[in-house]
């Protein structure tokens, strides 16, 4: 959990804005949250063009102090600082790249005490054949060991190719399952230029769930929650609080990092409400680490059950409304939830509010765009327990 600089901000960063962001996500109550990485995206670096042209170096303008003071601050209010680089000679931004100097520059961001390292190979790699982005992310994933200076190590390829069948067993600790999210719940238009949605991601995710567990995520892109209208770096027609509360949802039930793109400063009082519910960031954060998987779809797709299980044996589902309007949704312990539960209990986690016990299958109206979620225990099994 973190905040990551590119959704909002794109390139046009520099050390007051991460300095900044890191005393507003103390202020506002995100750190105490649990949002502790601090990712610098693309845009930290002094040069633009190939690395056969240029050194990696920190932009002298943008970070006058440097990156080790940066990182040190971080670590002195209690967060971890994430770097990015890409395995090509330039990143999708047109900064110098690692390509074939991938230890030198583990070393270097080791030395700097950066936690977190986006390996981008989207734009350089995008039509390259498989072995060969296997082979540049193993490169840095070993070069980072190397170092014997722990960080996580988020192998980003856009959905590209099949990362997530290696990325896991090689080292990384993530990796993006589709391309660029942008500021939109479901909007075919910028879907048809190549962006995901919520709901591509989400359909997207659906597919790869058993690749997810601990110490190797499936990242469905950071969060579109809260982005600064036309200022935003994101394409995107924007969304509705409610729709960006299901995105939130979604996101956590399926165990992606929750990594905040907005300007801190200015996300409010929905948003951060959204951002700190802490019941549904205890789904997100349960050690058992298994991301919900889809239960039951209606036969339009309209209406979902989406459950996972929990480490203290009681489950996590959401019943999503993807149609537009509301519509009602009937769980079943034993049809959908597949548990022998003739009796159980539920919180509803975004009312806030203990329901039940009931002995019948939950029946409720969700709006259009809403997830409700719930967290489900057992009360009683009589037969099949
Ligand atoms: C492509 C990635 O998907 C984005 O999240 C961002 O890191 C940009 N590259 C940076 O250039």
């Amino acid at each position: 959990m973190g905040w990551s600089s590119w959704n909002n901000f794109g390139p046009d960063i520099n050390e007051t804005l991460i300095r900044d962001t890191i005393d507003a996500l103390e202020r506002r109550g995100l750190k105490d949250a649990g949002y502790t990485y601090v990712n610098i995206d693309d845009g930290w670096q002094r040069y633009k063009g190939s690395r056969a042209d240029h050194p990696l170096e920190v932009d002298p303008v943008k970070f006058p102090s440097g990156m080790k003071a940066l990182a040190d601050y971080a670590h002195s209010k209690g967060f971890k600082l994430g770097i990015y680089s890409g395995p090509g000679v330039d990143t999708c931004a047109g900064f110098t790249g690692s390509e074939g100097h991938a230890d030198a520059d583990a070393k270097l961001f080791a030395s700097w005490g950066i936690d977190h390292l986006k390996y981008d190979s989207c734009c350089s790699h995008a039509n390259a054949p498989q072995a060969e982005v296997q082979q540049v992310m193993l490169d840095m994933s070993k070069a980072l060991l190397a170092t014997n200076h722990s960080t996580v190590f988020h192998a980003c390829h856009c959905g590209w190719a099949n990362v997530w069948d290696w990325a896991g067993e090689e080292g990384a600790n993530q990796w993006r399952i589709g391309q660029d999210i942008s500021d939109d719940f479901n909007y075919p238009g910028n879907r048809e230029k190549y962006y995901f949605d919520v709901l591509d991601m989400l359909d997207r995710g659906n597919t790869l769930t058993h690749f997810s567990g601990p110490g190797h995520w499936n990242d469905y892109d950071m969060l579109i929650i809260g982005l600064d209208g036309a200022s935003k770096q994101l394409v995107g027609i924007g969304a509705s609080d409610l729709e960006y509360r299901t995105h939130f949802s979604l996101w956590a039930l399926v165990n992606s990092p929750l990594l905040i793109g907005a300007n801190i400063n200015n996300l409010d009082a929905f948003d951060m409400a959204t951002l700190t519910n802490k019941e549904v960031i205890e789904i997100n954060q349960d050690a058992l680490g298994q991301p919900a998987s889809l239960q039951w779809s209606s036969a339009d797709n309209n209406t979902q059950i989406y459950a996972r299980q929990l480490k203290d044996e009681s489950m996590a589902i959401a019943l999503l409304n993807r149609g537009t309007s509301t519509a009602s949704i009937t769980v079943s312990m034993r049809e959908h939830l597949t548990v022998p539960w003739d009796v159980y209990r539920m919180r509803d986690l975004w009312k806030k509010k203990d329901l039940g016990p009931y002995d019948i299958p939950y029946t409720t109206e969700v709006q259009a765009h809403e997830a409700k979620v719930y967290r489900v225990w057992k009360v009683a099994c009589t037969v099949g327990c």
